[in-house]
């Protein structure tokens, strides 16, 4: 017979069991993923457009600055309507970005220097010049039923869409088809026709897709737009929101109860779980990609997301939050976890501002330093770990359906063109990034002093601030440690994380303009004596310097982290 205690010891052992395991199959635990815009990361061929051969180039600086992976938005054929993200063939590379062979080239290098490769799997829509849509148009099955199509309302004899429903560049979501004469509905542009999963072949198919790229070596997805996969099928009117001072033309107008967050999406979800599953080699990752609520984020890890992306730093914190509002958040998301998942925290991506323009440019460093301080991964939008800005692009020059579509008077705060533009290499034609003189956008005229080279030679840079950042994520506490994210006095955030004989690892944060002088010590329970590891570029904080924590002098927007 076992006794008690053996019994609790054998569970405690195979708990531990289970949770080292699940850490060491989890290869993005604890890690950085690092996005690439493929348009704006690096042009080989000199037509002033990103590519393949482009990233396969410059693949040892991302090895360099410590991420785990990298994340490719859209390289399939496309006609470029939203820059990649309208499909026309979902198995194959747009030739803007080069072919298939330089797609297995880039990942055999990468993994030649321990990267991992994810792709962006775009499952809510395909281009309208996608020939399953063609079909649909000409009602050939089983393509006729691979779309959303509905009849015409006909009030007082005129044809009308079939509800109120907007698409989120602007206006109706409903897109008349002469040949069919029905309308198709469109989440996004009319260029991009919503598939229809409730017809099971079309998710057969997009099954297929999944397998084409693993079976390519891909090590994971990023998940497109998830929330928006399934609409409810009684098409009834979306409720108006009051005073949302925007146009009616806008989605924002709508309360999205019946387009967004439908139950029957999870399980879709877990049928590409599945496919992932089945696939050999180390275990595949999954992000998905939905603004919503913290309920409705959660949900995602129960069918098999592994990292349901985090989006506080862009849509519930920005540069006037105070530091309590800050400890609120990441308190109440850290607080949802479920048991035994990874939390996530993405700084930036391709459709929000920069980071540097959002909390302005002494606090390019902070939210990274979150990011990295706080348990699980910290997902980064290239060009951020050298602080890029948002560059200033006029109507004319305005490429991006949200700015297009939105008119000369709005577009500016839609178009998401400013944080798309050429990363930033170097001081010499283009930014190193072409040579061409003519981009795709027009390079940041802030290039000849804001750039990789530049700050890789420089004593204190963004770039080096962000390598500190990655190696940190490998230290014990860091890993494993508890985690308390403190108010510090006033409007001062403190975090520090501990793992009993290990260094404690502790950030602060001045969120005030002015110098700060806080007796961290009291407020967090720390040694009265740390070093600096790192600090926001801004600072001119001495890395290394022993500080008293019981008296530190914090110059204004400052973030610094001791061990
Ligand atoms: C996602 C992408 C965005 C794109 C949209 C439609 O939000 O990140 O860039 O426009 O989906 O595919
Ligand atoms: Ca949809």
């Amino acid at each position: 017979m076992l006794h008690a205690q053996t019994f609790l010891f054998l569970i405690g052992g195979i708990i531990l069991c289970s949770a080292e395991e699940k850490t060491s199959t989890e290869w993005w635990r604890n890690n950085f993923i690092y996005q690439i815009y493929p348009l704006s990361f690096k042009d080989s061929t000199g037509d002033g457009v990103g590519d393949l051969n482009g990233i396969t180039s410059k693949l040892e600086h991302i090895a360099d600055i410590g991420a785990s992976a990298l994340w490719i938005s859209p390289i399939y054929v496309s006609p470029m309507v939203d820059f990649g993200y309208d499909i026309t063939n979902f198995t194959d590379i747009d030739p803007v970005f080069g072919n298939l062979d330089d797609f297995s080239k880039l990942v055999t290098k990468a993994k030649s220097l321990g990267l991992k490769v994810l792709l962006d799997f775009v499952p809510n829509h395909s281009s309208d010049k996608c020939s399953w849509f063609t079909k649909s148009i000409q009602k050939i099955k089983p393509y006729d039923e691979y779309y959303i199509w509905k009849d015409a309302k006909i009030v007082n004899g005129t044809r009308q869409p079939p509800n109120n429903w907007l698409g989120a560049f602007q206006g109706s979501a409903w897109e008349w088809n002469e040949q069919r004469q029905q309308y198709y509905y469109h989440a996004f542009a009319v260029g991009q026709p919503d598939l229809n999963y409730r017809n099971p072949q079309l998710n057969e198919e997009m099954k297929n897709v999944l397998r084409f790229w693993l079976n390519r070596g891909v090590d994971g997805f990023r998940v497109d737009a998830i929330h928006y996969l399934i609409e409810d099928s009684r098409f009834l009117d979306e409720p108006k929101i009051a005073n949302t001072g925007l146009p009616d033309t806008d989605a924002g107008t709508l309360e999205h109860i019946y387009t967004c967050n439908q139950k029957t999406t999870y399980d879709i979800v877990k049928t590409w779980r599945d496919v992932l599953d089945a696939s050999p080699g180390p275990k595949k990752v999954f992000l998905t990609e939905a603004y919503t609520s913290i309920d409705y984020l959660m949900e995602y890890y129960k069918y098999g997301s592994n990292l349901p992306m985090n989006f506080m730093f862009m849509e519930d914190l920005r540069a006037n939050s105070t530091a309590l509002e800050f400890k609120y958040k990441i308190d109440r998301y850290l607080n949802r976890i479920p048991n035994g998942q990874s939390a996530n925290w993405v700084v930036g991506n391709h459709d929000k501002f920069r980071v540097a323009t959002r909390f302005g440019p002494k606090r390019a460093d902070q939210l990274t330093m979150i990011a990295t301080i706080l348990p699980g991964v910290a997902i980064i939008y290239n060009g951020d770990e050298i602080g890029m800005e948002n560059n200033i692009i006029s109507w004319e020059e305005t490429v991006d359906p949200a700015g297009c579509n939105a008119g000369p008077e709005r577009y500016n705060t839609t178009s998401r063109d400013p944080a798309r533009t050429p990363f930033q290499w170097d001081d010499t034609v283009s930014a190193g990034f072409s040579t061409n003189t003519k981009t795709w956008l027009p390079i940041h005229p802030n290039y000849k002093t804001l750039n990789l080279a530049a700050q890789k030679l420089a004593p204190a840079s963004h770039y080096k601030v962000l390598k500190k950042l990655s190696a940190l994520k490998k230290y014990p506490a860091v890993k494993d440690g508890s985690t308390e994210i403190i108010v510090v006095g006033y409007n001062v955030l403190g975090i520090v994380r501990r793992l009993p004989g290990k260094s404690h690892v502790v950030l602060l944060i001045n969120f005030n303009d002015s110098m700060t002088v806080v007796d961290a010590a009291s407020w967090m329970n720390i040694p009265d004596k740390m070093n600096v590891y790192t600090a926001s570029v801004h600072s001119n904080i001495q890395v290394g310097e022993s500080i008293n924590t019981n008296e530190i002098n914090l110059p204004p927007a400052a973030s610094v982290i001791l061990t």
